[in-house]
């Protein structure tokens, strides 16, 4: 923290739903636990006509209607609140920002940031470039001696296809080196996703078993109970690929497939994952239909409440073809995974929300027991669960205590519950916030590695487009996604891990 210097954040967007939900309350938190600089300033721009006041009072609300700790008190809030200001522009309009320029040297002098800035653009992403350029044109991301520092966040998505990222990096690095640039991905922000590093490379029992010679398969979950509920507009324009396998879901399966980096640092550890990225076997057109199994949910009762099918949510396309179920399978092409499959799975309105992943590991070379006394016992299993419930579990077996030698799986449990009660997990936005303060982008996407995630899913997305043939199949909602799902896996008995069961019983599954 002692790098922490004086600073003022600019947030694109304030009166968004990002900025209500996330932002506000990461600073919130950040600020209670003394973890913001002690000279702040956290100006807010958005189209509605608010003063500082007003923005103030809206900002109000949602911290006190968030609050985590019941305890906090009334004048912790008082307090943060007046490092609260507020600017009415249109971020479109470049003659709005000479005023945004002034405003910010006001401030600027006001709490002696010299100069360091963070602009957070919680804005459209089709707002990104056009703010970029015209901070540059005003000469507002200029850094170094007697300009303090800038650093800019981008939330995602960041680009919309490989073309369109690519173009995106081109011209904010134009404006803004690399090294200041910080696109956001809150799975990297995650407690457990950072614990994954520990677990993997602050443990010596783990990492000689991390490879092909021990682990049969990988598999990546990241269910969702909920539908697509007020983002229909953003959605049914992007789809579950790009929604959440193309940013949260491959960052994961960086971190789980890494080299060791070489030291601990933003660099070392960005270029290791870039290296899985850039090692993905590529999904070839002609395999996209057999490797990739894309889902849509319809509508079902669940617990007597009958919800709506993907077509029927508001801004939605009554004929829509977006998938909000993916499952796919894929190979890393390096000496550590050579012949490992990956299969990986995220959708909407299925049965829980769950985020895991399952590590198989191989079965014993030689079945000592018998196969009749290990026929219903599956190979070892370790599970890292991102959340809820967040913890780590390996399934072993062992014998049965009687008689005989019969093999039962047992489970080793961790739940960070267990830690105690004063353990709590801070939100993915805070330690992003506070990371950004302090100049570190470890936790963020790198641009080469944004543009390695797109390359590796051009093909499916083209395909898909290229081939309205390809099915898209209807899932009730509440049920495990289509059931092709299971037709990934090569080996007969092999199949996905359902943490529960399918909440509709009898649903009708078709083509759509
Ligand atoms: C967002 C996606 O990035 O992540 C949402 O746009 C998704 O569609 C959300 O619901 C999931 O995040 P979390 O942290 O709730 O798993």
């Amino acid at each position: 923290m002692e790098k922490m210097e004086n600073c003022t954040i600019v947030i694109f967007g304030a009166t968004g739903d990002l900025t209500r939900r996330k932002l506000i309350p990461a600073l919130f938190d950040l600020f209670q636990n003394k973890l913001l600089p002690q000279n702040v300033a956290m100006l807010g721009i958005g189209l509605t006509a608010h003063s500082d006041n007003s923005f103030r009072d809206k900002m109000n609300e949602n911290i006190v209607t968030g609050l985590k700790n019941p305890a906090t008190k009334k004048k912790d809030i008082e307090e943060f609140l007046k490092h609260l200001h507020y600017l009415s522009m249109d971020n479109t309009n470049r003659a709005a920002y000479p005023l945004l320029k002034e405003r910010l040297a006001q401030l600027d002098q006001e709490i002696q940031a010299n100069g360091n800035t963070i602009y957070y653009l919680a804005t459209f992403p089709n707002h990104f470039e056009i703010i970029t350029r015209y901070l540059g044109q005003q000469g507002m991301q200029k850094q170094g001696k007697g300009f303090g520092w800038k650093r800019i966040v981008f939330e995602k998505p960041f680009g919309y296809d490989l073309l369109s990222a690519q173009t995106l990096n081109h011209r904010v690095q134009q404006i803004f080196h690399e090294e200041f640039i910080y696109r956001i991905d809150h799975y990297l922000g995650k407690e457990t996703v950072q614990n994954i590093l520990a677990f993997r490379f602050a443990n010596g029992i783990f990492e000689p078993l991390w490879n092909r010679n021990y682990i049969h398969h990988v598999e990546l979950t990241a269910a969702e109970d909920i539908g697509v509920e007020n983002r229909g507009r953003y959605y049914d324009h992007a789809g579950a690929l790009r929604d959440m396998i193309q940013n949260h879901l491959l960052q994961l399966l960086a971190i789980i497939a890494m080299e060791p980096p070489a030291k601990f640092e933003a660099t070392t550890i960005r270029n290791e994952k870039l290296k899985v990225f850039q090692s993905l076997c590529p999904i070839l057109p002609e395999n996209v239909a057999t490797h990739v199994v894309r889902g849509q949910y319809l509508s079902a009762t669940i617990r007597g409440e009958k919800v709506n099918g993907y077509r029927q949510e508001n801004n939605v396309a009554v004929e829509s073809k977006i998938e909000t179920f993916v499952a796919m399978k894929f190979g890393i092409d390096n000496w550590r995974w050579g012949g490992v499959p990956f299969y990986i799975r995220t959708g909407k309105r299925l049965p829980t929300r769950v985020t895991e992943i399952a590590i198989h590991f191989k079965r014993t070379p030689h079945y000592l027991f018998t196969r009749e006394l290990m026929a219903d016992i599956p190979a070892n299993q370790l599970i890292l669960r991102i959340q809820p419930d967040e913890g780590i579990l390996l399934k072993f077996g062992m014998k049965l205590p009687g008689t005989g030698f019969k093999i039962k799986t047992v489970n080793m449990d961790f739940h960070y519950s267990d830690l105690g009660d004063h353990i709590d997990l801070p939100d993915a936005y805070q330690r992003l916030l506070l990371d950004c303060i302090l100049g570190d982008p470890t936790l963020y996407a790198r641009g080469d590695a944004v543009e390695a995630c797109w390359t590796f899913l051009m093909p499916v997305l083209e395909s898909w487009q290229n081939n309205p043939e390809i099915k898209l199949y209807g899932y009730p909602a509440g049920t495990w996604g289509p059931p092709e799902a299971k037709s990934l896996f090569m080996e007969p008995g092999e199949d996905w891990r359902y943490p529960c069961k399918n909440l509709v019983q009898d649903g009708e599954y078709c083509e759509l």
